[in-house]
């Protein structure tokens, strides 16, 4: 038997650390979080890309009252993002939440489902898609999904790297 393990790397920011960029890109991921369709959760999550072309893809948690038919923020606008600009390449993604019920200071970090989502685009895009989570306190960025799914589905099963 041999012992393995895995440690990952990442940082912990105050938001004036930050670049310029980054931090439009926090803004534009807060606008849309509280345009979010969080009826039933009353959490609001906004999500933004930075494309490699410049262009900015937003989106936010849309739900339903059959709630698995509801779609993460970090989904609606991945995958809008997909559908419109096929060949783009994503640089960066920040993510924020909000909670009208109770208050909420903590980094989101997305779900299992997203992902293994932002992990396939980034294994096609041949090229690491930052992750930025902004919390009421501080800011983590991971320099590539790999750093929040390691050893993801594909990588091992299909043999990509
Ligand atoms: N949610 C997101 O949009 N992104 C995340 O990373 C975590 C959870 C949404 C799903 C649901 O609409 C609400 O937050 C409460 O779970």
């Amino acid at each position: 038997m041999k012992q393995k393990s895995i440690s990952i790397e990442y940082k912990s920011l105050q938001l004036e650390e930050l670049s310029q960029e980054d931090r439009d890109l926090i803004l534009k991921a807060e606008e849309i979080r509280d345009k979010a369709y969080a009826v039933y959760s009353d959490f609001y999550v906004g999500a933004a890309l930075l494309l490699s072309s410049g262009d900015i893809v937003l989106g936010n948690n849309q739900e339903n009252i059959a709630f698995p038919s509801s779609l993460c923020a970090e989904r609606v606008a991945i995958f809008y993002c997909k559908a419109n600009y096929p060949e783009s390449k994503i640089k960066k993604i920040a993510i924020t939440a909000k909670s009208i019920k109770e208050a909420y200071d903590e980094v989101v970090t997305p779900c299992g489902s997203c992902r293994q989502v932002i992990s396939e685009y980034e294994r096609n895009q041949k090229s690491p898609i930052e992750i930025i989570l902004k919390g009421e306190n501080e800011v983590l960025v991971f320099k590539s999904i790999n750093d929040l799914l390691p050893l993801s589905f594909e990588t091992i099963v299909l043999g990509h790297s």
